[in-house]
């Protein structure tokens, strides 16, 4: 390496050091890319020197970001045992939302009708083999393996699912107690270590099978959308009865929260007729409730998150609102069950 190229990095170097941040912090503060951060620091030669001095620049302009910071990625998961209620479009928006501020997000579609996967990455039906089925069926690891894609947006990443998801059931049924449980194991282990993301966002179907249990498995917080009509508001019961079982094999899991979706402006969701089937559940309904607006739909036409749509939207703003909600209940989760994940 030539002196010039060395006494940039060392600039660099010493600015952090005075900063006292390491590489996520400067990439957090500053907005430079991780990856490029760390292979710079690893030594890569991957930059011109001009652009050593310009990525200087834009780190001492930089002003600390105070994003939480978490030991190792949090894994959220969008799951309810009922279908049609917003776990997709809330998932694909709250993770968009969560890499604007510049958290470091990997989503996984784990569905197979892959409704994330078109709105956050629209070519991944040419991305041939490289899809969750794919990974899970040869127990690959999904960033070794190449399953994860970058999407247009910062600090958003994606891997893909397909239709082939729905055989998961069966390649699982077919498996024995300690095969599966190195299923996702295996599939996360560069995830878990490299520690490159904050949060892993996943998107599961409403099955209450093996493989959603598989999910849980690895999850920290479950997040459940709920409709005020009663065919949704009596799925809860279920759904947590399924998440109670899951516990058994991940007693870190917590529900953390329910969220009102689609709702009629007009109404209180609160007064549903289906009142009985949510009472207990009280304490888990997040203060946001997300309306029924058409910028969901039409956000999609163009596959879009509602922040690139329309960022000042009604629905935008209550995705943002929603944000700030789920990132409070998590520090304050954390703080509570004092595990050590929040650094
Ligand atoms: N707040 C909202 N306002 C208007 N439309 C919405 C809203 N939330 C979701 N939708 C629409 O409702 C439909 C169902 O949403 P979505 O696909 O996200 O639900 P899901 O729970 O993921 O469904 P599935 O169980 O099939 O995976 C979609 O057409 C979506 O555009
Ligand atoms: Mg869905």
């Amino acid at each position: 390496m030539d002196k010039e190229y060395t006494a940039k990095l060392n600039k660099i170097c010493n600015l952090m050091t005075k900063r006292k941040w390491d590489y996520k912090d400067t990439s957090r503060a500053s907005g430079v890319n991780l990856r490029t951060l760390e292979s710079i620091l690893n030594g890569d030669r991957i930059l011109e020197p001009k652009q050593l001095d310009q990525m200087y620049e834009i780190i001492r302009d930089s002003k600390k970001s105070n994003l939480l910071k978490f030991e190792k990625p949090i894994v959220m998961t969008f799951y309810a045992y009922k279908g049609g209620i917003g776990k997709s479009s809330l998932a694909y928006n709250l993770a968009y939302s969560l890499a604007q501020m510049g958290y470091k997000i990997l989503v996984i579609d784990a569905d197979g009708q892959a409704d994330t996967s078109s709105m956050l990455y629209s070519k991944f039906l040419s991305l041939g083999n490289k899809n969750l089925f794919e990974a899970m069926y040869h127990s690959h690891d999904l960033v070794k393996g190449g399953y994860v894609f970058s999407t247009d947006y910062d600090n958003l990443d994606v891997v893909v699912a397909n239709m082939k998801m729905e055989l998961m059931e069966a390649t699982v049924a077919l498996k024995t107690e300690p095969q599966r449980k190195q299923i996702l194991e295996l599939c996360f282990k560069t995830i878990i270590e490299e520690n490159y993301y904050d949060m892993v966002i996943i998107d599961r179907d409403k099955n209450a099978g093996l493989v959603s249990g598989l999910f849980l498995e690895k999850t920290d917080f479950i997040i459940m959308p709920v409709l005020s009509q009663m065919l949704s508001v009596k799925s809860a019961p279920n759904t947590r009865s399924f998440i109670e079982a899951c516990k058994e094999r991940n007693s870190k899991l917590q529900i953390l929260g329910m969220v009102w979706n689609l709702v009629d402006k007009r109404k209180n969701p609160r007064n549903t007729s289906a009142k009985d089937f949510y009472d207990g559940f009280d304490n888990l309904l997040f203060n946001t409730i997300i309306p029924v607006s058409a910028d969901f739909e039409s956000s999609q036409d163009y596959m879009m998150p509602l922040g690139v749509y329309k960022s000042n939207g009604e629905a935008n703003k209550k995705i943002q609102e929603f944000t700030i909600e789920v990132l409070e209940r998590i520090e304050k989760s954390l703080k509570e069950r004092g595990d050590g994940l929040l650094v």
